[in-house]
């Protein structure tokens, strides 16, 4: 019997949202898959045709989304998951101040996680129940000097969904935030970073914590590594190329 029967997975069309979404409805679980790529929402809904409710959006396009989150949730049928998933990470050299590309980072990563959480969140308050998750990122945790944006809407993410926990917790909501490290993803193409993980890795990791409230880094590992950079003095950290 599936776990989580009617959910939604923002940023469906690629990567760790469209294993999240593909896991889901192989468990039985009915899934609006929301992105803008409609030609892959569409090869999803062919494997799970009874399962899969596409929906094409652009997660930037704020003022369309009580709406669109409105009739999807009424397509699938209800409402106990919702996953945040979209997200961009443009190449940014090091010397590079690119404000276009920092905006479409903000823009998608945060203003659309807001947009789209902020919905689900109220819903959750009144029926009482509901998973509400984040996708992260180790990248959160400190200031790097090669990504500086992309690092600084992680962390974004990460307080937000730090308060709506603490918002919802007392009305029986979970909210979760799951930071994975380097996923062999469209995102990461072209990088080659030691200890890449699986999609499929990730996705079944979200799925296992999607009703445990709070923060879940996806390898054990980097639970440990990450606690010890993120107390690193600034006058050290800004010394070292990591
Ligand atoms: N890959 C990694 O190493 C890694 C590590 C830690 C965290 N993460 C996070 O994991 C999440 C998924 O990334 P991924 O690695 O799976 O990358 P991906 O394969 O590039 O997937 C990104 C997803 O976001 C969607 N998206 C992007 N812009 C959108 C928009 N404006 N509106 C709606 N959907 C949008 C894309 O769909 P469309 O283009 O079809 O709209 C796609 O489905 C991201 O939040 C990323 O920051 C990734």
């Amino acid at each position: 019997m599936a776990k989580f029967k009617h959910a939604i997975v923002v940023g469906a069309s690629s990567g760790i949202g469209r294993e999240i979404a593909r896991q889901l409805a192989a468990s039985g679980c009915r899934v609006g898959a929301v992105a803008r790529r409609g030609e892959r929402l569409a090869e999803l809904e062919k494997e799970f045709p009874q399962l899969i409710v596409p929906c094409v959006h652009d997660a930037t396009d704020y003022d369309s989304v009580p709406k669109v989150f409105q009739d999807l949730t009424g397509q699938v049928g209800g409402l106990d998951l919702i996953v945040y998933a979209s997200g961009v990470m443009p190449i940014v050299e090091v010397d590079e101040y690119s404000f276009e590309k920092d905006k479409a980072m903000i823009d998608t990563n945060v203003l659309g996680a807001i947009a789209w959480l902020n919905q689900a969140a109220e819903r959750f308050s009144h029926t009482g129940h509901g998973s509400l998750v984040g996708i992260g990122s180790v990248a959160g945790d400190r200031g790097r000097m090669k990504q500086p944006v992309y690092n600084a809407s992680k962390a974004a993410l990460h307080t937000y969904l730090e308060a709506l926990r603490n918002r919802l917790d007392r009305k029986g909501v979970k909210v979760v935030t799951i930071k994975p490290g380097p996923v062999k993803t469209e995102m990461t193409a072209g990088l080659d970073m030691p200890g890449m993980m699986e999609p499929e890795q990730v996705a079944a990791f979200v799925i296992k914590k999607a009703s445990k409230t709070g923060e879940h880094y996806v390898s054990p590992k980097h639970a440990v590594i990450f606690a010890i950079i993120r107390n690193i003095p600034s006058w050290i950290f800004r010394r070292l190329n990591i």
